[in-house]
C-alpha cells in the first residue's frame, strides 16, 4: 500500500519481472467504510493467478511517550482489514486462485521497546494474517507473513519473494534468524505455561493446529529430500521459572505496589476477571477504580464489595473512548490523588471470520481489545511515571494472543497487539522502577459469553454476529463449557502474586501449552532454507530488542 515504485518491496517486484498494479492509500481509505469497492481494482488484471502483497513499512522509532496510536498503529490496521477484506474477498470469486503475502518489519516478531508503534501494529498483523492463513486453508490461497529486515538489498528481497510465491510458506524469514531467536520470543511463554496446571480439558481450538502442523510437514519433506533428518528438538529453553529471577531486570523493587492506600484502576472491572482483580487487591486496603461500561454490571460490583464500600470509586467508562479516559482520569485524581496500578483488562471476546467482517464488527473488536489498552497507554500512563513513585500496569489479552484460536483472526489482532505493547512497555518502564504483568485466560468462568449482546448500536451493521437464536444456543454451549472453567477470584489472587513477584506473563491453562508449541516449531521451520538450520547455537548472541 505504499507506491510501488518507490519502496524496496515495489522495486523488488518490479525487479522480479512482475506486473505491479499499485492501490494507492487513498484509494484503501475510500473504500474502509465499502471494502468490496476495492474488486474494482482486481477487474483489469489478466486471468492469471494474483499475489496480493499489502506491505506495511515501518512508522518509525519511538516509546510508549512518543507512538501516535492513531497514526502509527491504528490507521494501518484499519487500512490492512480493508484491503483484505475487499481484495480477498474478490479473489475468491475468481476461478484463477494467487495468493496474498503480509510484508512487515521483523519488529512484529521481535518486540523492539525502541519501536513500539512497529512491534504492535506488526504483532497485530500477524494475529491477522495468520487467523487469515487459517480461514483460507480449504481454497488453497495460501496466505504469508514476510518479515523484513532495513538491511535487505531489493536482489535479496526480490528473490525471497520468489520462493513465497512459488512455495506459499505461513512464515519467510530473511537469512539473518536463527532458532535460538525463535526460542527467545517463546521461552517466557513456554516456561510459564509449563508451570500453570490445566483445570480445563481445551478442545481442540479450530484449524490453527492443522495449519502449524503443515508448515512443520513441509519442512520435513524438504528436509528429507535433502537427506538430512529431521530433528524437532529446537532447543526451547524450558522450565524458566515463574519467579522474580526470570523478570527481566527490575527484581530489585522488593515491595509489591499492591499496598493499603495506593490506588488502582481496573477497566471491565465489574465482572469476570476485573472484578476478581478488584477483589484481591482490594483485601490489601487500596484503593480501586472499577470503570465499566455497564451500570447493571457496576450496581452488582458496587454490592459485592461493599464492605471495602470507603476505597471504592465506580466510574461508567467505554475504554474505546479517549475522551472518556481523560474524564475518568481526573476524576480518579480528584477522588483518590494518585493511580498507581493501570489494569487493563476491558475487552470483548466475540468472534468470526474476517472475510465475513464488516467495518463495523472491526471497528467494535479492536475499539475495545486494542485501542481500549493504547487509551490507557497514551492518557495514565504519562501521569503514573510522573508520580515517579514506582507503579505497575497490568493487561489481560488472552491465549488468543498467542494462538489465533476459532475464527478468531480479528480478536487475536488485538490481542497479539495488546501483549507486543506489553513486552514493550515492561522493557521501557524497567529502568523506572515500575513493572508490566500480562494476563493470558483462557477458559475462565465469567460473562464472556454474553458479549455479543452488548454490541452498541453504532455497530450493529455486522456480519458475523447470528440469528438470535444461533446467539441463544452459542450462549447455552458457551456457559456450560464455563460452568467447569477457572474461578475469576483464582485468577484476581494468580495477578495479584504475578505482581508481588514482578512476573512479566500469566496464564490461566496450561492446557493451550500445545498449541503454542506447535506455533514455535512452524515458524522455526521457515528458517529451512537458512544454512544454519543444522547448526543450532547454543544461546541468542543477538539482544531480544534490537532496532531494525
Ligand atoms: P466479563 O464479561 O465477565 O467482564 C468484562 C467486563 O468488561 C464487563 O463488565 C463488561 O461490561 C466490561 N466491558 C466490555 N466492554 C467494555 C468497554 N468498552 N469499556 C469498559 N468496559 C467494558 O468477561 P471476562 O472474561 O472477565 O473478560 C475480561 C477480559 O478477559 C477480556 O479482555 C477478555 O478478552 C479476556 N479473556 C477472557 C477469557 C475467559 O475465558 N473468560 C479468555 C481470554 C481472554
Amino acid at each position: 500500500m505504499e507506491p510501488a515504485g518507490s519502496t524496496r518491496l515495489g522495486k523488488a517486484l518490479v525487479k522480479s519481472g512482475r506486473s505491479v498494479h499499485h492501490l494507492t492509500v487513498e484509494a484503501v481509505d475510500q473504500a474502509a467504510p465499502t471494502p468490496d469497492a476495492l474488486r474494482v481494482a482486481l477487474s483489469p488484471m489478466t486471468s492469471a493467478p494474483v499475489t496480493l502483497v499489502v506491505a506495511v513499512p515501518p512508522q518509525g522509532p519511538g516509546g510508549a511517550s512518543s507512538v501516535d496510536w492513531e497514526s502509527h498503529v491504528h490507521g494501518p490496521l484499519r487500512r490492512v482489514f480493508t484491503a483484505v477484506r475487499g481484495l480477498v474477498s474478490a479473489m475468491q470469486e475468481y476461478p484463477r486462485g494467487g495468493s496474498v503475502i503480509m510484508a512487515m518489519p521483523l519488529t512484529a516478531l521481535f518486540a523492539d521497546q525502541a519501536r513500539m508503534g512497529d512491534s504492535v501494529l506488526g504483532r497485530s498483523l500477524v494475529g491477522l494474517a495468520e487467523g487469515l492463513r487459517a480461514e483460507l486453508l480449504h481454497t488453497g490461497v495460501p496466505v504469508t507473513i514476510l518479515l523484513t529486515e532495513s538491511a535487505e538489498d531489493e536482489g535479496t528481497l526480490a528473490h525471497r519473494i520468489d520462493d513465497v510465491i512459488e512455495s506459499g510458506p505461513l512464515y519467510a524469514l530473511p537469512a539473518s534468524i536463527s532458532r535460538s531467536d525463535i526460542s527467545d520470543v517463546f521461552d517466557t511463554w513456554l516456561g510459564a505455561l509449563a508451570e500453570t496446571p490445566s483445570d480445563l480439558a481445551l478442545p481442540e481450538m479450530g484449524p490453527m493446529g492443522g495449519v502449524y502442523r503443515a508448515e512443520i510437514q513441509r519442512h520435513d519433506h524438504v528436509q528429507s529430500q535433502r537427506g538430512v533428518t529431521n530433528d524437532h528438538a529446537y532447543g526451547g529453553r524450558t522450565g524458566s521459572s515463574i519467579s522474580v529471577a526470570s523478570s527481566g531486570g527490575i527484581a530489585a523493587l522488593t515491595n509489591s505496589v499492591l499496598t493499603a492506600g495506593r490506588t488502582a484502576v481496573v477497566t471491565g472491572g465489574a465482572s469476570g476477571i476485573g472484578l476478581g482483580i478488584v477483589q484481591a487487591i482490594l483485601e490489601r486496603g487500596m484503593n480501586v477504580v472499577i470503570a465499566d461500561v455497564r451500570e447493571d454490571h457496576i450496581a452488582q460490583a458496587l454490592a459485592r464489595v461493599d464492605q471495602h464500600k470507603d476505597r471504592v470509586m465506580a466510574l461508567r467508562l467505554d475504554v474505546a473512548d479517549r475522551a472518556a479516559w481523560r474524564r475518568a482520569a481526573t476524576d480518579t485524581y480528584a477522588r483518590f490523588g494518585a493511580i498507581d496500578v493501570l489494569c487493563l483488562n476491558a475487552g470483548i471476546g466475540v468472534l468470526g471470520r474476517i472475510l465475513q467482517s464488516t467495518p463495523a464488527d472491526w471497528s467494535w473488536l479492536m475499539g475495545v481489545n486494542l485501542s481500549g489498552v493504547t487509551n490507557g497507554i497514551e492518557v495514565v500512563l504519562p501521569f503514573m511515571r510522573a508520580q515517579r513513585d514506582g507503579g505497575w500496569v497490568i493487561a489481560t489479552s488472552s491465549a488468543g494472543g498467542l494462538m489465533v484460536a476459532n475464527d478468531g483472526g480479528i480478536y487475536s489482532a488485538a490481542k497479539f497487539g495488546v501483549v507486543a505493547a506489553m513486552d514493550c512497555l515492561r522493557a521501557e518502564l524497567a529502568t523506572e522502577g515500575m513493572g508490566v504483568t500480562t494476563l493470558c485466560p483462557a477458559g475462565v468462568n465469567t460473562n464472556i459469553h454474553d458479549h455479543e449482546t452488548m454490541r452498541p448500536e453504532e455497530f450493529s451493521d455486522s456480519g458475523v454476529r447470528g440469528s438470535d437464536a444461533e446467539l441463544d444456543e452459542q450462549q447455552t454451549r458457551a456457559r456450560a463449557m464455563l460452568a467447569r472453567a477457572t474461578d475469576p477470584m483464582r485468577v484476581g489472587l494468580r495477578v495479584r502474586q504475578a505482581v508481588d513477584e514482578n512476573v512479566p506473563v500469566v496464564f490461566t491453562d496450561g492446557g493451550i501449552a500445545p498449541i503454542v508449541r506447535l506455533r514455535r516449531d512452524a515458524i522455526m521451520s521457515a528458517i529451512a532454507s537458512g544454512d544454519d538450520w543444522h547448526e543450532p547455537r547454543a544461546a541468542s548472541t543477538r539482544p531480544r530488542s534490537r532496532p531494525r
